[in-house]
């Protein structure tokens, strides 16, 4: 979060996800003048995983946190990356009142597979 690039919203994230085999990864968002080219933090994280270690990255969880502490879950396009990465993964995020705890597939029914 401290590393993110937000001049237009103001509103930086962070998100960190363990893979099944226990390595960390982070990330931020990072915006552009060209709002629409804006990637959020959980992309960016893992994104940043698959260029270190290949596309076999696999998301047992993954958590953020923004600068307002506003609720804040993973955005839809997010959800799907998530997904293609992590179909069995945990999502932590600020909720409305306290933190909450879902399953990808809760977040995300009947997410997109190309097979
Ligand atoms: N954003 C994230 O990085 N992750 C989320 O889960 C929600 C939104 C970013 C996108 C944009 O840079 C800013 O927050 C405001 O929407």
């Amino acid at each position: 979060m401290k590393n993110a690039h937000a001049p237009y919203s103001n509103f930086h994230v962070g998100a960190a996800f363990l893979t099944t085999k226990g390595e960390i990864f982070a990330g931020c968002n990072v915006e552009n003048a060209s709002y629409g080219l804006s990637n959020c933090a959980e992309r960016t994280a893992i994104f940043t995983a698959v260029a270190q270690l290949g596309p076999k990255v696999e998301i047992r969880a993954i958590a953020v946190v923004n600068n307002h502490g506003a609720p804040c879950s993973p955005c839809g396009a997010c959800r799907q990356v998530i997904y293609e990465f992590g179909p069995e993964a945990k999502i932590l995020f600020q909720g409305k009142k306290a933190w909450k705890k879902s399953h990808i597939t809760e977040l995300l029914p009947e997410g997109f597979r190309l097979q």
